[in-house]
């Protein structure tokens, strides 16, 4: 595909916007273009994921009276990140190498109100046709040691372009409010591990929350559950 490769493009313009005097070789700057339509491709990835979820979620909001997405977050990893998880896996550092071994350059999370909301996004995302499931990994019923909660699918989705069909890999983590805001909190511990002299006791405490989090969700959901079925009873 060639569509980044008019010169007067802005987009071309954001790439060799170097001052006069900077001579960048042809080869970076070629491969700096083939870097930036792949990233281009999984922002497509992206929005067309983000839609099917949309769908789903005018049509169950409509039937069922209420959002099993409460919020969708999506973001295309920063070329620091790729270039870091390549070598942290002893990987060549290439577009070829990204496409290729990791996953997650596109990824989206999908933040539910009900554990049992999860599970009928994922079930509803499986049943599409054009939606590729290569992985899954679930971490509720699964929890990692840490105490860590969340569905995890890597899904191939087809993204048209003006003259081909492009199979784009996207990570997809489906999690509930609780175990959303748990992650942030526990994100931000491993950034800050080295430093703090205290992060064992953090961890546990974490871990406790997690379990505390992991309850409230149950009963959550069969609060929910006792009320729809009064409504129902309500109703006959
Ligand atoms: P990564 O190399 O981190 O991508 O892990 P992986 O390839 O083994 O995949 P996994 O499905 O375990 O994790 C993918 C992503 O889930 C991570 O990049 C995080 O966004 C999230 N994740 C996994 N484990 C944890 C965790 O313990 N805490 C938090 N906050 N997020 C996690
Ligand atoms: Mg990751």
């Amino acid at each position: 595909m060639n569509i980044s490769m008019n010169p007067n493009s802005e987009l071309n313009q954001s790439i060799v916007n170097v001052p006069n005097l900077v001579q960048v070789p042809d080869p970076l700057i070629k491969q700096a273009y083939q870097f930036q339509e792949a990233m281009m491709m999984y922002t497509c990835a992206i929005r067309e994921l983000k839609t099917k979820l949309e769908v789903l979620n005018d049509e169950l909001s409509v039937r069922n009276s209420r959002n099993p997405i409460e919020l969708v977050k999506s973001r295309v990893k920063k070329p620091i990140s790729i270039v870091e998880k390549l070598q942290r896996r002893g990987l060549s550092i290439s577009l070829e190498s990204m496409t290729e071994n990791l996953d997650d350059v596109a990824g989206i999370r999908v933040i539910c109100s009900f554990l049992d909301d999860i599970y009928a996004v994922a079930e509803m995302l499986t049943r599409q046709d054009d939606v590729h499931i290569i992985a899954i990994k679930d971490y509720i019923r699964h929890p990692k040691a840490n105490g860590y909660r969340s569905y995890h699918m890597i899904v191939e989705i087809p993204v048209f372009f003006s003259d081909q069909k492009k199979w784009m890999r996207v990570e997809v983590q489906i999690r509930t409010i609780a175990m959303d805001f748990w992650a942030s909190l526990d994100h931000q511990l491993k950034y800050k591990k080295e430093m703090e002299a205290n992060s064992e006791d953090i961890s546990i405490e974490l871990r406790e929350c997690a379990e505390v989090i992991a309850n409230t969700d149950e009963r959550m959901l069969n609060i929910r559950k006792k009320i729809e079925a009064q409504e129902i009873a309500l109703n006959k």
